[in-house]
């Protein structure tokens, strides 16, 4: 929902989600490693209307502790879901998700039961987040993908990485 910083909003505890703000890619730039660019790229596919670029930021001290980029394709999809190490297992990945499902509902209002859903990838290594999709009512289809992708680790090295990915959907 471009435009609207409060379409999908999610308390989860003292940690609100939101669309991405400026201060807030400068805060996440900060914590990447150099030469990342990730959070400044995500910002301009926000820019571009192409995405929601969601953070999930911790209310005492404005700190960017999670974030997913939700795309405008039909049906969406969730992609880069990530919480900081320190920060997960306290619902923080939860709440971003449920905050996606609330920007797909406000999209598409009136809707008839059925007729919204939200698709993600999880990787054939990553059976914790597999579980973690499956508890909040998203099904596996079978279908494989396969992404390639650069990131940079935290001594500034690019490293090329090809991810195979099961598609999962949740329909409501
Ligand atoms: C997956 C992830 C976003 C979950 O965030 P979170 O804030 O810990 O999630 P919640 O607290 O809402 O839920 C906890 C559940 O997340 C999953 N989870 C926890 N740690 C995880 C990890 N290191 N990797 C993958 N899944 C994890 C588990 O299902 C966990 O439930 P459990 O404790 O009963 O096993 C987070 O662990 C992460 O950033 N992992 C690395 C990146 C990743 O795997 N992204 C998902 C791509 S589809």
């Amino acid at each position: 929902m471009p435009g609207s910083p409060a379409g999908g909003d999610a308390a989860s505890g003292h940690v609100v989600v939101r669309r991405c703000t400026e201060s807030d890619v400068a805060a996440l730039e900060a914590g990447e490693p150099p030469g990342s660019g990730y959070a400044r790229g995500a910002f301009a596919r926000q820019k571009a209307d192409a995405v929601d670029f969601l953070v999930a930021v911790v209310v005492d001290d404005g700190s960017v502790v999670g974030s997913a980029e939700l795309t405008n394709d039909e049906p969406p999809e969730l992609k880069n879901l990530g919480v900081d190490d320190a920060a997960r297992g306290r619902g923080v990945g939860t709440a971003l998700i449920r905050a996606a499902e609330l920007i797909v509902d406000a999209r598409i209002l009136g809707a008839g039961v059925g007729q919204r859903a939200l698709v993600v990838g999880v990787g054939l290594d990553n059976p914790r987040a597999a579980a973690l999709y499956e508890r909040l009512g998203y099904r596996r289809t079978g279908v494989q993908t396969s992404t390639t992708y650069g990131y940079v680790d935290a001594e500034g090295v690019t490293h090329t990485v090809t991810e195979r990915d099961e598609e999962l959907i949740k329909r409501w």
